[in-house]
């Protein structure tokens, strides 16, 4: 079977997104159970644990699914870089009552032994962030019989995925929530509409796209479809789920928003990423650029963000969300996924009853 026939048998061309920090495996099953794709977010997965974490979803559910990687590069900063971004940070911790961090031993998991331990494996379906697998890494997952989904943000990153192989793109529009997968080009180049990305990526690679970003219901699958993807990945719209993992901070923090509150940082994590607008992303914007890049940031932060989360302040936490998250409804995920392919399809046919009385 080929991935575009595996998109094609699904009962639902709807794919969970993977969100690392707000969803585990009980959303993946509920989604993949209902007959959609639940993907697993394993960047924070250490990779001797990455084997029974697949084996746990396998254990709960027939269905496919996907298991997701960030691909976070093997930084080595200096001690006086830290130095410099701890200094930045040391106002926020002082804030919270804490410490400024001692500079960390590790800043990630090792992305090649995470990828060496899900390679073995072998889930369904592997997908990517932020970088770029090699062929023979590619070929690694076919000889298992996995299928490689790449993300892409521009044309040009979906041309290269396609040329090491990959089965699939989920091209990520810069409406999209969370972390933004570019590796190309910087920021500006790389934020590219959902529907402008679709509509070109469709044309320039001859592989199943999967349309991510902005995508809440089912007019938004219908539109996706309608453009020429194959199945769309949606992330925000499942943030107020059952099964969702994001406190009631992060959860409340969304009901509370204004519809136009998201904004592309840097301040967080050393990569761009959308999310709420707080405080620490509002004061942090002029020296954003200055900060290490991810997985560095990402680390030195992380127990400002969790202090943060444990006090209910929701000023200083990453309240990743996409641009139409006002959207979000609560529910169970696996009832949302029917609901929306019914949405959908409801759509598709009223819009062929609008489009054919004017022939
Ligand atoms: C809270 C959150 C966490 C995310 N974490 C990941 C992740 O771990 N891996 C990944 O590939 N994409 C991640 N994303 C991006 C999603 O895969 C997807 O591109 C995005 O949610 C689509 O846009 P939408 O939020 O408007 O639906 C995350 C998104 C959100 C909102």
């Amino acid at each position: 079977m080929s991935f575009a026939e595996l998109l094609a048998s699904l009962p639902i061309p709807i794919l969970q997104a993977p969100m690392a920090g707000a969803t585990f495996d009980a959303m993946t099953v509920a989604v993949s159970q209902a007959g959609g794709l639940g993907n697993l977010a394993a960047a924070g997965v250490a990779p001797e644990e990455m084997q029974a974490a697949v084996d746990g979803v396998r254990a709960q559910t027939d269905a496919p699914f996907g298991v997701n990687l960030l691909m976070a590069p093997p930084l080595k900063p200096e001690p006086a870089e830290l130095d410099a971004a701890l200094a930045r940070l040391a106002p926020w911790y002082a804030e919270l009552g804490l410490p400024v961090p001692d500079h960390p031993n590790r800043f990630a998991y090792d992305f090649d032994a995470q990828l060496e331990a899900l390679i073995a494996a072998a889930p369904p379906v592997a997908s990517f962030s932020f970088s770029i697998l090699t062929r023979a890494q590619v070929d690694a997952f076919h000889a298992k019989g996995a299928y490689v989904v790449g993300t892409a943000n521009t044309v040009a990153e979906a041309i290269a995925w396609a040329e090491v192989g990959a089965d699939g793109i989920c091209a990520q529009g810069v409406e999209a929530g969370g972390h933004h997968a570019y590796f190309l080009d910087d920021i500006e180049a790389s934020s590219i509409g959902t529907f402008a990305l679709l509509a070109t990526v469709t044309k320039a690679v001859d592989l199943p796209v999967i349309a991510a970003g902005g995508i809440m219901e089912g007019r938004g699958v219908a539109a996706a479809l309608a453009l020429g993807a194959s199945a769309v990945q949606m992330g925000s719209a499942f943030l107020l789920a059952e099964e969702a993992i994001i406190g009631p901070t992060w959860s409340q923090a969304l009901k509370d928003a204004p519809s136009d509150a998201t904004r592309l940082t840097r301040a967080f994590s050393g990569r761009y990423a959308r999310g709420l607008q707080n405080r620490f992303v509002r004061q942090m914007a002029d020296v954003q650029e200055q900060v290490p890049a991810y997985p560095v940031q990402n680390r030195l932060t992380q127990a400002m963000r969790a202090a943060a989360n444990k006090a209910g302040d929701p000023e200083m936490m990453s309240l990743w969300a996409g641009q139409a998250v006002k959207l979000a409804q609560p529910g169970k995920a696996g009832e949302m996924v029917t609901a929306w392919w019914a949405e959908a399809q409801d759509v598709a046919q009223a819009l062929v009853e609008r489009t054919s009385k004017r022939r």
